[in-house]
């Protein structure tokens, strides 16, 4: 089995169909992926045990949702030194507000790159991976390019409204 490079987190499984996103985004690209479903407050001990050996089995970067109070990105950061990229959910009566506040407003010292909130984010959160993964691999940094050209050249099909 490939080794994942990128571990996609999420606190519930009502965030999948925002996180789906960053997940077609990581399969399209080519980059090893696994994805779970975990809780810094419903599943605190899960979520432990779970990153105790992600970075052991090859994980090098964290994208973690989270909607609501939204802390899960800041607990895996807590407990990483990887990168960890938060994508704030839209849920509930503030539709994402609340957790993109919460998410973006990590105190000093323990830092989340923080996104978009819903799937535009989770889209950015999964280039983001890919770029930092394509520092030091050169095929994953001509994937990345040939990716923003193709996106580039359907757009510029499409510029012309008659
Ligand atoms: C957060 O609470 C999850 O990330 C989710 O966005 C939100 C609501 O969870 P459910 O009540 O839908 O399970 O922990």
């Amino acid at each position: 089995m490939t080794q994942p490079l990128v571990s996609i987190l999420m606190g519930s499984k009502s965030d999948l169909d925002v996180m789906q996103v960053a997940r077609d985004s990581l399969t399209d690209l080519g980059v090893a992926h696994e994805v779970r479903v975990l809780s810094a407050h419903r599943t605190p001990d899960a979520l432990f045990a779970y990153l105790a050996d992600a970075e052991s089995r090859g994980v090098e970067v964290f994208i973690a949702g989270a909607g609501g109070a939204a802390h899960l990105p800041g607990v895996v950061a807590a407990k990483t030194t990887r990168p960890v990229l938060g994508v704030p959910i839209p849920t509930g009566h503030l539709n994402g507000l609340d957790a993109l506040l919460a998410i973006v407003q990590m105190p000093k010292g323990i830092p989340v790159a923080t996104f978009a909130v819903g799937k535009a984010g989770a889209g950015n959160a999964a280039l983001f991976a890919v770029a930092v993964l394509a520092a030091s691999r050169p095929e994953l940094a001509g994937k990345l390019a040939a990716w923003r050209k193709a996106q580039a050249d359907k757009l510029l099909k499409e510029s012309v409204i008659e």
